[in-house]
Order: C-alpha cells, then sequence, then structure tokens
C-alpha cells in the first residue's frame, strides 16, 4: 500500500458503519465492531483499513477481478474513453461498442450478436426475455418455460431468482414468476440425492442429463423453450458437470426445440483455463451466452447477453411491425467505459498468456487441494477446472453429513485472519453450505497458490484438529 489516504480513515469507518448498507451482510455485529472495508488492490494483494495485508485468493470476493487490481493499461483506457464520450444510449453503436464485440464474437466460434447491459442478472434476464417473445413469434405464445437446475444460480433481481436453483437465497423473496421449472443438479458427488448412487463415470452423466428429459416430458415438449445451466455451476458448491452429460444435454435441447441458454457470469472470460469460455470445454453449441464478473475484471460495469445469429434474425423477420424487434433497453449497457474496458481486459489475457497460467495454476492447486484432502478426513471432495475450485467440507466422508456452517465460516476467519482471503458458498443450499471457494486471479504464481493452500492447511488443523 502506498500509504496515501486522502480519508481520514476513521471518518470513513464511521460513515460506513452509519450509512452502508453491506451486500449479503448482517450488520448487527457492526453495532459494536469496524465492518472491513478495502482500501486498495495491487496484483494479487489488497490492503483494508487497518494497512493489513491480504492474499486474494477470490479475486474481489466474487469471481470477478481476473487480471489483478491496479491495471494501468485499463484505467488509462477508460479515462481517455470516458474523455472522449462517456455514455451515450445504445440504440445508437460506440467505438468501444464495436471493437469488443468483434474481438469477443472472435472468440467464439457459432455467435454472433452481442447485446450490452450492465450485471449479471439482467444479462440473462434479457436471454428470458429473448426466449419468450421467441416463444410468441415463433410457437403461438407456447414455449413460454424456461428450466434451470438445482443448485444453479443465475442472479438477484426476481426473475433471475425464479431460475434460481438455490432454496435458502430464495426464502422469504417468493411469490416467483411463473413458468420457471426446475431440473436436478448432477453432482456426481451427491449422486444419492438423484436416485443414481448406482451409476458412476459417463453412465452417470447420461442419467444425470435424462433427468432433465424426465422434466421436459412431464411438462410437455411443447410448452419448454429454453434451458439455462451454468457450465460448472459456482455459489451452488463448484460442481463440474460428469463425464457424458453435456453431449446428452444438447441433444435432448436438439430433439424438443429448446433453445440452450449458458451462464458465464463466473466462468467466462478466461477463469477455468485454455479455454475463454467453460462452455468450449464441453463441445456446447449454446444458443445464448451470458457473461459479467470477468469482462472487464471489475475495472467498469459490463455484462453482455450474446446470441446466434439465428436468435438474432428472429427479431428482425419484419421491419413493418412494431412489435416485431427485441423492445428492451438497458441505460447502463450505454456505459462505454465497460467495453473500453473488458478490450483492455481481454488484450493483457492475450499479451500475458494467463489463458495458460490458469490452466497451469488450476493443475497446481487442484494438487494441492488433493493433498489436503489425503491429510484431513474432514474435506470430502475436491472438484473444479482452472482457477475455480472448491473443497467439499463433510463431517464423516461415509455419509457425507455436511460440516457445521459456523466451522465453515470459522476456516474462511481464520485464513482471513493469516492474511488470505478465501470465500465459502453461502446462504445458499439449506444445510449444504459447506464448500470452500477458490477463484484467485489469472495472474496467481506458484508462490501464491502454495500460500493459499499451505494457509488453509493450518486453518482445517485449527478448527477441526
Ligand atoms: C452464475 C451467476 N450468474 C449470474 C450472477 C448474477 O450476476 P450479478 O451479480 O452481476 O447480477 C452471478 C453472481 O454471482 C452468478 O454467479
Amino acid at each position: 500500500m502506498d500509504g496515501n489516504l486522502d480519508n481520514d480513515i476513521r471518518a470513513v469507518v464511521d460513515a460506513d458503519r452509519a450509512h452502508v448498507w453491506h451486500h449479503l451482510t448482517q450488520h448487527k455485529p457492526f453495532e459494536t465492531a469496524d465492518p472491513r472495508i478495502i482500501i486498495e488492490g495491487k496484483g494479487m494483494r489488497v490492503w483494508d483499513q487497518n494497512g493489513k495485508e491480504y492474499l486474494d485468493a477470490v479475486s474481489g470476493g466474487v469471481w470477478t477481478v481476473n487480471v489483478g487490481y491496479g491495471r494501468a493499461q485499463i484505467a488509462d483506457a477508460v479515462r481517455d474513453q470516458l474523455m472522449k464520450l462517456c455514455y451515450f444510449a445504445q440504440s445508437a453503436g460506440s467505438i468501444p461498442g464495436a471493437m469488443f464485440a468483434e474481438k469477443l464474437i472472435s472468440k467464439m466460434p457459432g455467435m454472433s450478436r452481442v447485446y450490452y447491459t450492465n450485471s449479471g442478472s439482467e444479462a440473462n434476464e434479457k436471454a428470458f426475455k429473448m426466449i419468450r417473445q421467441i416463444a410468441h413469434k415463433k410457437h403461438g405464445g407456447k414455449k413460454t418455460k424456461i428450466l434451470y437446475r438445482d443448485r444453479d444460480y443465475h442472479g438477484s433481481t426476481l426473475a433471475a431468482m425464479s431460475a434460481g436453483g438455490q432454496d435458502e437465497r430464495n426464502a422469504q423473496y417468493g411469490p416467483f414468476a411463473p413458468d420457471f421449472v426446475r431440473v436436478p443438479h448432477c453432482m456426481e458427488y451427491r449422486k444419492e440425492e438423484l436416485g443414481l448412487g448406482h451409476l458412476s463415470g459417463r453412465e452417470f452423466g447420461i442419467a444425470a442429463a435424462n433427468l432433465i428429459e424426465e422434466v421436459i416430458l412431464r411438462e410437455g415438449p411443447e410448452t419448454v423453450g429454453g434451458l439455462c445451466l451454468e457450465p460448472v455451476t459456482a455459489g451452488g458448491g463448484v460442481i463440474t458437470p460428469p463425464e457424458g452429460y453435456w453431449e446428452r444435454v444438447q441433444e435432448i435441447c436438439k430433439q424438443y426445440d429448446i433453445l440452450l441458454h449458458i451462464d458465464e457470469v463466473v466462468c467466462g472470460i478466461g477463469r477455468t483455463g485454455n479455454n475463454w469460455f467453460g462452455y468450449q470445454h464441453y463441445g456446447i453449441k449454446p444458443d445464448f451466452v451470458t457473461m459479467a464478473k470477468g469482462v472487464a475484471s471489475g475495472y467498469a460495469a459490463i455484462a453482455i447477453c450474446v446470441t446466434t445469429e439465428e436468435v438474432f434474425e428472429a427479431f428482425k423477420s419484419d421491419a413493418t411491425d412494431k412489435m416485431d424487434h427485441f423492445r428492451d433497453i438497458s441505460t447502463f449497457g450505454g456505459c462505454v467505459a465497460g467495453p473500453a474496458a473488458a478490450l483492455e481486459n481481454m488484450k493483457i489475457i492475450e499479451d500475458e498468456g494467463l489463458l495458460e497460467n490458469c490452466a497451469a495454476m488450476g493443475d497446481r492447486m487442484m494438487a494441492n487441494l488433493q493433498a489436503l484432502m489425503a491429510k484431513h478426513d474432514i474435506i470430502g471432495d475436491v472438484r473444479g477446472k482452472g482457477l475455480f475450485l472448491g473443497a467439499e467440507l463433510v463431517k464423516d466422508r461415509a455419509s457425507k453429513e455436511p460440516v457445521d456452517e459456523k466451522d465453515v465460516a470459522a476456516v474462511v476467519a481464520e485464513c482471513g485472519a493469516n492474511g488470505v482471503i478465501i470465500g465459502a458458498s453461502n446462504r445458499s443450499i439449506p444445510g449444504r453450505n459447506n464448500v470452500l471457494c477458490f477463484s484467485p486471479a489469472l495472474i496467481v504464481t506458484a508462490d501464491d497458490v502454495d500460500l493459499i493452500t499451505d494457509t488453509v492447511d493450518r486453518a482445517l488443523t485449527k478448527v477441526f484438529g
């Protein structure tokens, strides 16, 4: 930290305690203790109001700052763009909007159109609205149902929550929007919950996908227009898909004429290593891809709904019909700081070989976590892809009974006390908020990875013995 604080830090903390409502936070403890305020970030590290340094193993808390903190190249591009043009509604184009769209599409064979918006939730809602409008335009008002999966998350707005597979997150916020229908999860570690305990590997993957088909047949294929899935489930417990799963999902969508919407809000722009997107590991051909967090690494707010040309074409068939186009707007989808930052963010990932570093460091971290699993019985499973990893904590490996949430929180707190910020599934699945989450920036080094897992090792010993 450079030590230069323009503000009296006590006044900052007091103003925060008096007026700021923090996300996902119970505020009662702040009546007697200070909230954490992050003052500065450089590379992989951040500093709080007390000058304490942390290695950030969660990229800004929620899988976002993929290229690390303090990137002058992005800040300069954003500043220059703001001075040239800060904003114009996206009903008109902009230079960075056009240039980033072209660059993004070059990384997404089969996809073609870029719809700018300003949060992951909103990007998902755009896809939902397009699916609904297609249902009206092409299917006579049928096919309005959108399937979503148990344990997946698609955002905090009410329609996104209607597609939310996390019951604890949804509790007390209903009733939800109609015609969102849940399909079972595909988590092999908890396959007994699916009645598929006798299957493993590819057989399990195909059977898990067939559970989606069962729901389609139950609802009536003529009523189902879309299927929305995370390529690797994030907050629901870092769930990697089983072998054979995606292939079968794709077949099912084709067979029943269901549009496939992949939510890459977490996985997108490199997080899973080697590929730009999670879906690209599995040979998926989506109709919609939504993305947000890593698109500009948090240097500016930007989210995107990308579609195929075929989807796009459905919205311009009749220029004389005033209802024919996608009648939607997102005010801040017109902020040009977003694509200006996204262009530089993507350039950094290319110039520094971060897709490759992500894969290599992800492998190292996975190996370290597996070594921790060999040492600590409390770890029941480790999962992940690239720098998107989780460790599920269980009281007993045979019964897979989750550890108490307070113990998960104690591990996270102990790591924090020792200068490493890690995450955990939180208020997500009832009784299943027991997964430690790791998502360091794509610039992470081998030493950083080892420091993260060594710190977790000591924290597990301290909390569980
Ligand atoms: C998979 C996924 N989709 C959508 C969202 C919502 O994004 P936002 O918070 O930008 O609305 C999130 C946020 O964590 C997410 O993890």
